[in-house]
Order: structure tokens, then sequence, then C-alpha cells
């Protein structure tokens, strides 16, 4: 028997743990018994930068207050139709971005998102990466970069190796609403993002946006707080293959699952840059018995990196097992084609272990949606968010869709921003 876990992590949910064969299970377990392979890296780009969490929030409530007085447009659009110059090719348009970089930079701060439209630079690959590279974007790797392979998408065969990932295109995940998240795995989580629609599908497919600070906001103080107090924990993974233990001698059931999760442990923290602990558990699509790694808790809410404002920061619309259930119910299963659904299930619960509520988790669910934006994109638009501010997601679709994107660690100036003081209407 040869069991892949594709994503060795997440969630199908959301692009956040994307589907790679890294790791092989039973004959092929002894395989990851090897240390990793020394990485051979082609570019450059450095890896995803460590999740910044800020200092710890002393009154949730009353920040909670602070956010509702704010005052700001989400997202800014930037439509070239509309600009009061007029920029005719596609050099005119750099030359632009280059003439306005900072001014854009400050709007991703303050705004969440900046949506462009109608440029015709950022149509192709090799002029999206102008595009960012003018701006002083600093492209970072995948989050999950040590153990996925998230497809890049290459511009011309000379040009360096790309940082340009393909963003959530499959056809075997067409009907799989990519519930709204932030980037990160792990510990790590790149500061910024630049979304770009190289082909819109035939129907559906749009790029989803929600602003974190206002979803902070709207969350009921008292459920904002129990999460705050008691912080949260992902759980990454299920391994649900240990049925065949209740099939031994009981005196010799525990020693077995002890050596299986001593094995499974040692394999799964050798691929990962962060601690992963594996909990023995009965449950799954058969009531199995199964180990299900959950990584480190952390808060759900944190200080902003350069702007100091508390955003929401907590996945727990697209990692919910409930609420990605409930919303396979609408819109259909996803459709595995390597048998990884049953390894990439992903859930959230208190940083303590335990459940969230089902009235807490319906609650959550009613917030982020109300605050979720369809964000039609054309072919050449981009969307540049602030990864801390801005959660992102992906809608059901037909056809073919080829949008990409490029995580960023930082950008020029960003230092210089951390300096001033920012006015959102406080
Ligand atoms: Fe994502």
């Amino acid at each position: 028997m040869r069991l892949t876990i594709s994503a060795l992590l997440l969630p199908a949910a959301a692009g956040f743990f994307m589907p790679t064969p890294t790791v092989h299970l039973s004959a092929p377990l002894r395989s990851t018994l090897a240390p990793p392979e020394p990485q051979t890296e082609t570019t450059e780009t450095p890896l995803s930068p460590l999740t910044q969490w800020g200092s710890s929030l002393n009154s949730i409530t009353s920040l909670q207050e602070n956010a509702r007085s704010m005052s700001y447009t989400f997202p800014k659009t930037i439509d070239k139709k509309e600009l009061a110059v007029e920029l005719g090719n596609c050099d005119d348009e750099i030359k632009w971005v280059k003439e306005n970089a900072m001014g854009i930079k400050d709007a991703m701060v303050v705004n969440g998102a900046v949506v462009f439209r109608n440029f015709e630079s950022m149509k192709t690959q090799p002029g999206f990466t102008e595009f960012y590279e003018t701006l002083g974007m600093h492209p970072c790797l995948d989050p999950l970069h040590s153990v996925s392979a998230r497809p890049t998408i290459e511009g011309s065969p000379n040009s360096k190796p790309s940082a340009v990932y393909e963003a959530v295109n499959k056809e075997s995940r067409k009907n799989f609403f990519i519930g709204m998240h932030n980037e990160f795995v792990g510990t790590r989580a790149p500061r910024a993002a630049a979304f770009v629609c190289f082909k819109k599908a035939e129907k559906g497919g749009e790029f989803l946006i929600a602003d974190g600070r206002r979803i902070f906001r709207e969350i009921d103080p008292e459920v904002m707080q129990r999460l705050y107090n008691r912080s949260i924990r992902y759980s990454v993974m299920e391994l649900p293959f240990f049925g065949w233990v209740d099939s031994l001698p009981s005196a010799l059931r525990p020693s077995i699952m002890g050596a299986l999760k001593g094995l499974a442990s040692f394999a799964i923290n050798a691929k990962v840059d962060f601690s992963v602990e594996l909990l023995e558990q009965v449950g799954g699509y058969d009531n199995t018995r199964l180990l299900q790694a959950r990584a480190p808790k952390q808060p759900p809410v944190v200080e902003h990196p350069v702007s100091g404002e508390a955003t929401w920061f907590c996945n727990v619309h697209s990692h919910s097992s409930k609420l990605r259930k409930e919303r396979e119910a609408i819109y259909g299963a996803e459709k595995f084609e390597d048998g990884a659904s049953r390894i990439n299930k992903s859930d959230m619960f208190y940083g303590d272990d335990g459940h969230i509520s089902d009235s807490d988790l319906k609650h959550l669910d009613e917030v982020t949606n109300n605050n979720i934006q369809y964000i039609e994109m054309n072919e050449g638009d981009v969307v540049l968010l602030d990864n801390y501010k801005t959660m992102h997601g992906r809608n059901v679709f037909d056809g073919k869709r080829k949008h990409g994107v490029c995580w960023f660690g930082g950008w020029e100036g960003e230092e210089e921003q951390k300096k001033r003081q920012w006015d959102f209407g406080v």
C-alpha cells in the first residue's frame, strides 16, 4: 500500500497548503525517516518571513471599540481609465507605477488592498514581475516551501526562476469554495501578496477578499475575548490509517500506537519548520483510529507590524471542518485526484485543544461571510494586498482559470512607514 500525504498539511482549503506529493506512508514510510534533502535552490528568493505576532493585546474589547471608529475605504481601486493622467503603452504604465510607488504602498497599508484595473502591463508574467519589482516589493518563497511544490508560472525561457506561483486553478478544485484565510503556514506568513489574472474563468472564480480589521470589530466582544484568552490552534492533518491496530491484541495496542506516533511525528517534524504534535483520536469519515497533527497555539488577533492596529488573523473560515462541510453541502465536495482528501483535513480548536461551540462557529462564519467582497478580475487585473489586514479566498468556477500570485516578505519603504503616525480616523 502506498499512501501519499499530498499536502503535508492542510486543507484542501486554502491554497494555504497546496497539494504536493512529499511524504509517503506505510511501505514508503521508510523514506520519510531519511533527513530532508539539502535544499538546492535555483533561486535567490528568500523564505517567507516568520510571522510577526506583535505584542500581547491588553484590552481586546476597547481595541474593538477603537476599530469601530476607523474610517477608510476597503479596497482602494486604481483604474487606469480613471487616472488624471493618460497612460499609453506599457512603458508609460510602469513609469507611472515608479512615480507613485510609495503612495501605492501607503494605500496597501491604509486600505488593506489595492485593486488595479485595465492595465496592459500585467497581462503577462514578465509584465506582472516588472510591475511588482518597480513597486519595490520583495518576493519571498511560498510559506510551505519546505514541503510544497506549488507550481510556478514561468516567464520567458531566459528569464530568472519565477517567484510567481499558480493560484488554485485546478479543474479538480473548481467546485471547492476556498474559505477566507490569511496566507500562513506554521510559523511563516508573507507580509503581502499580489494576485494577478492571466485568464478569467468562463463562470465564477472571483477572487475574494475580506477586511480583517472590520471582521475584528464586528465579532461579538464575548466571543472575541474568549478566543483571545484561550488562543487558537489548527489541526493541520489527519492520518486515518490506524484502524488495523484495533485488530491486534488489546495489550499490544498502546505500545504499537506509541511507536507509530513516534515514527509519524519524526517524519512530519523533519519536513516542517514548526513543531507539530500528534494527538490520538477516533473519528474521521469512518470513525477510525487516527492521528491528528496540531500546530502550536497562536493568537487569533495580531497587532499590525507597520501601523499597529489590531487585525483578525485567524483562518477559522477556511479551516473549520464544520464550516467546510457546510459549504460542501452547497457547492459539492472537492474532487481529489490522489486520495489526499482524508489527509488534508484541517480543523481549528482553542489553544487548549477545546472545541469551539457550534454557535460561536456560526457567528464567526456569518461575520466573515458578511465581509466577503467578490472581486471579478479580468485579464491583467491585479489585487495587491496586505496579508495581515486582508484575508483572501476564491469562489467556485467553471471553465479554465489562470490566476497567479507572488508573495512578498517586505517592501522598499517599510521601515520608513513604521516610523509614521497612522491616522485611520480614530
Ligand atoms: Fe491562499
